[in-house]
């Protein structure tokens, strides 16, 4: 078994694939003034659409969702199509460094856990220009809490690829991209344990049972159980937190 498919199946199994919760989605949009009825709304790395869902509640707007995996996509248009909202929450594959809009498209750009793949204000620049002026941008990324972090967490992040940012350096970003900032907000522990962690510690055991001591199940295993490893023991050192901005 390669490792993608292995990964693949975890992730496609979880109730979503980065940390977030409804209440944290609920909170951070009750930062936003009111949207239009029919606000366009884009969802970029949308993941199986638990935010998307959530987003759904709270607009009557049409929602696009994009992410580059499309069985994540085909779950969403059949929760859509089962709810009665296939026309309203919309689909499409592509990548979010090149994203198939025109210019000034949408009210709102949302996005939860996935600008990291771009990096934080690559992200903002590449996506701002899809958004109307006065318009919206929401997303959350990684960013450290507290100072001084430990020196076995510093470590795990370098091994990740993504060092978190403080909360000021990340404004300080948001400020270089020309968005202004209306709020930010902590996602609470509970969002990374309930719909995340939780269910990926199951589905870490079942995989166990089932695989064994196979070295390519435990080459994708090991580094998620050490990934909530980190998290329980360091929690107060670092987590995500959302930016509200507005296209001015
Ligand atoms: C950490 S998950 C977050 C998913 C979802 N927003 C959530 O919070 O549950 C990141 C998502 O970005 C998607 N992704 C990764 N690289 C991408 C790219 N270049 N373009 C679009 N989506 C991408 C992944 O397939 C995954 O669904």
């Amino acid at each position: 078994m390669t490792l993608d498919p292995f990964f693949y199946q975890i992730f496609e199994s979880l109730p979503r694939q980065g940390p977030g919760c409804p209440e944290a989605t609920r909170n951070v949009w009750s930062c936003l003034p009111p949207l239009p009825n029919h606000a366009n709304i884009l969802d970029v790395g949308c993941g199986s659409g638990t935010q998307t869902r959530d987003l759904a509640a709270l607009t009557s707007g049409t929602i696009t969702a994009v992410d580059n995996h499309q069985p994540f996509l085909d779950r969403i248009t059949a929760w859509a199509t089962a709810n009665h909202l296939g026309g309203r929450i919309r689909t499409r594959a592509a990548s979010m460094d090149a994203l198939p809009f025109e210019p000034g498209q949408f009210d709102l750009i949302w996005s939860e856990g996935a600008i990291f793949i771009m990096g934080f204000e690559e992200g903002l620049r590449a996506w701002k220009p899809f958004v109307k002026k006065g318009g919206y941008m929401v997303v959350s990324d990684a960013a450290w809490f507290e100072p001084n972090p430990p020196a076995e967490l510093m470590r795990w992040w370098e091994k990740e690829g993504y060092i978190p940012k403080t909360e000021d350096a990340l404004r300080e970003q948001v400020k270089n991209t020309g968005l202004r900032l209306i709020a930010t907000y902590r996602l609470p522990e509970a969002g990374w344990w309930e719909n995340y962690y939780v269910p990926m510690l199951a589905r870490v055991a079942e995989l166990r049972k089932t695989h064994g001591t196979d070295p390519a199940c435990a080459a994708v295993l090991d580094p998620l159980q050490e990934e909530i490893e980190m998290y329980r023991q360091y929690k107060r050192y670092y987590g995500y937190t959302f930016f509200v901005m507005q296209n001015e």
